[in-house]
């Protein structure tokens, strides 16, 4: 099933009085359960699309729909509500919060996202979450303990604890070696599967596109190809 469609989307941004247009018309579908990775050269508008489907900055043209909502004609508010319980993110560095344990990483994310998981049931989600991701052995450590693969399975599981519907993931694994970043991607690609997430990720890695379903590479603004 289709749960984001991206129709005709233009980003335009002022750099200083010169008008660019960043992107140009973007059209594109997302299914439940399906990794599509985003590729192309750098400054080609990868990054800009992510964070426009994810709700975080505006479209100046154009639509989002997310299964059937129109984010476009949403408040500030109403947005922000979607992206909190709907959607979560991963990116290039794990963002982990230096002084919390990997299970209060994942607390912290449960009371922001303000998720519906009762809080009796919290502990026995974030252990279940932490086997998927192969952390379970390391819940009381603190990240400073942790190697870059091991940050970014913890950044993963924070990033899927509340049940989002939508994984963004902007160069999860640009900061990983070739084999844990493997290790990573076949996570990613799983825990789409077994929790029928929908999962857009950008890379810059040709190895990591075995991983997905679709490939789509855009340059300069545009989807020059869309690949099955
Ligand atoms: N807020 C902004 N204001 C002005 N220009 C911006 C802004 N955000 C992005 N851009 C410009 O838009 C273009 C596309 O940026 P974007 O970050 O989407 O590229 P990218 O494809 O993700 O590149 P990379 O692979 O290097 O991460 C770049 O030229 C960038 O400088
Ligand atoms: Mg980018």
């Amino acid at each position: 099933m289709t749960i984001f469609t991206i129709d005709k989307v233009r980003k335009t941004f002022m750099n200083g009085n010169v008008k660019e247009e960043i992107l140009k018309g973007i059209n594109l579908s997302l299914k439940e359960g399906e990794v599509t990775a985003l590729v192309g050269a750098s400054g080609s508008g990868k990054s800009t699309l992510l964070t426009i489907a994810a709700g975080l900055q505006p479209a100046s043209n154009g639509q989002v729909i997310f299964d059937g909502n129109n984010m476009t004609t949403m408040n500030s508010e109403q947005v922000r509500k979607i992206r909190a319980s709907q959607f979560g993110f991963v990116f290039q560095f794990a963002h982990l919060v230096p002084f919390l344990t990997v299970e209060e990483q994942l607390m912290l994310m449960l009371d922001v996202s303000e998720s519906k998981i009762k809080k009796r049931e919290q502990k026995r989600e974030i252990d279940k979450i932490l086997n998927l991701v192969g952390m379970d052995h390391r819940k009381k450590a603190y990240p400073s303990s942790l190697s870059g693969g091991e940050k970014q399975r913890v950044a993963i599981a924070r990033a899927i604890i509340h049940q989002p519907k939508v994984l963004f993931a902007d160069e999860p694994t640009a900061s990983l070696d070739s084999k844990r970043s493997k290790d990573v991607m076949s996570l990613i690609r799983d825990l789409t599967k077994t929790l029928n997430i929908t999962t857009l990720m950008v890379t810059h890695d040709e190895e990591m596109l075995s991983y997905a379903d679709h490939v789509i590479k855009m340059s300069d603004g545009l989807v020059l190809q869309s690949e099955n």
